[in-house]
């Protein structure tokens, strides 16, 4: 049996690049009942970036979280999901291994690397708005990953540094402190796409580009409309290459079902039909779903009282890592 664990960031609405990238593969990775699940929302990590926030916002978004991965049809009585802020064993140990983490190291790490570069082009202090959440952004997701004794962990192409670093830090330990550590791997699935948004780049709230996963069907409607497509004359062969539309049509049907659309393409139906068409995909895919989403978010008892029986399954497993991770290390 493995450990199969990730975290998710409550730093903003979902959408359906989240959805199809992030929270959907996880779902059904968890429906194979060989290995254990851990899925939690990574609060902490929210509050690395220096933007402002509303008050509420981290808790609201993170609620909305637990409502997306219960409504979309994660298995509670089987899977682990809970709230990284809510076990302070990871923030415990997060110190620990930071003593075994070079300053070198983390100075390598993309998202600090990045912003680095970013204050550089624009002529401020190289470390203007950077914190030290930020820079042991590493530490803490290593934190995250090895009280858990993962053996999996599904994240993006982007995250693949962090599981690198993450190695690095265990293996450092156990060669210095006995073995501790399980030593995790990355799961990156290859087939996952990256879902554009409705102006071709990325769908990403960094971009305003993003299509809600939960939006009201009149909502979801309007933001299908709105993608940008060229003229193309009625009955005209329409190009799937670099289509947004036949991307997203991609993501949500199977080959057997892209038979039709491939034909649609062809025979150049015109825009504005293959954009109702893919509402109605998109909308049959998350209707129910939506449904259960809002009555769950209207019940914050029953998300609170998931996340409160998870917290001491949790805390346990991490203590007793975090203590042995102690004891190795204060009695060396
Ligand atoms: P955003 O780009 O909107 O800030 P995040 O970086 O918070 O989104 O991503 C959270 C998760 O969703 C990550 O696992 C990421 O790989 C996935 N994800 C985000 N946008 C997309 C996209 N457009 N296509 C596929 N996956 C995505
Ligand atoms: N850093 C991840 C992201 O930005 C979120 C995350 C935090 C995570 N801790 C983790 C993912 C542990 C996997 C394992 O998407």
């Amino acid at each position: 049996m493995k450990t199969v664990l990730t975290g998710i960031k409550p730093t903003g609405e979902l959408h359906l690049g989240n959805y199809l990238g992030a929270i959907k593969p996880a779902i059904e990775l968890s429906k194979d009942e060989e290995n254990q699940y851990a899925y939690f929302i990574a609060d902490i990590h929210a509050l690395n970036n220096d933007v402002k926030r509303k008050e509420g916002a981290i808790n609201e978004l993170s609620l909305k979280i637990a409502a997306a991965f219960f409504a979309l049809g994660l298995d509670t009585d089987r899977c682990l999901f809970y709230k990284q802020s809510d076990i302070p064993q990871i923030t415990e140990m997060s110190m620990y291994l930071m003593n075994e983490t070079s300053k070198g190291l983390l100075n390598r790490a993309h998202a600090y690397k990045a912003k680095v570069q970013d204050n550089i082009i624009n002529n401020n202090d190289p470390d203007n708005g950077i914190n030290m959440g930020l820079f042991n952004y590493p530490v803490l997701m290593a934190a995250d990953i090895l009280i858990m004794d993962t053996d999996i962990v599904p994240v993006g192409k982007d995250q693949l540094q962090h599981i690198e670093i993450t190695r690095d830090i265990a293996q450092s330990i156990n060669n210095n402190y006995g073995e501790i550590f399980k030593m995790p791997e990355a799961r990156i699935e290859e087939k996952t796409m990256v879902l554009p948004g409705n102006d071709g780049r990325k769908m990403s709230k960094s971009y305003g580009n993003t299509i809600p996963i939960f939006s009201t069907e009149k909502e979801l409607y309007k933001n299908i409309m709105k993608i940008k497509t060229e003229s193309i004359a009625l009955g005209e062969p329409i190009p799937t290459q670099n289509s947004i539309i036949y991307t997203l049509f991609k993501a949500f049907l199977n080959n057997e079902e892209m038979k039709e659309i491939n034909k649609q393409f062809e025979a150049g139906v015109g825009y504005g039909n293959l954009k109702k068409n893919l509402f109605e995909v998109i909308n049959n895919e998350l209707k129910e779903k939506r449904n259960s989403y809002y009555e769950l978010l209207d019940d914050e008892t029953y998300i609170n009282d998931i996340l409160i029986k998870n917290q001491s399954v949790v805390r346990n497993i991490a203590q007793s890592k975090l203590d042995l991770l102690k004891y190795k290390m204060l009695n060396h």
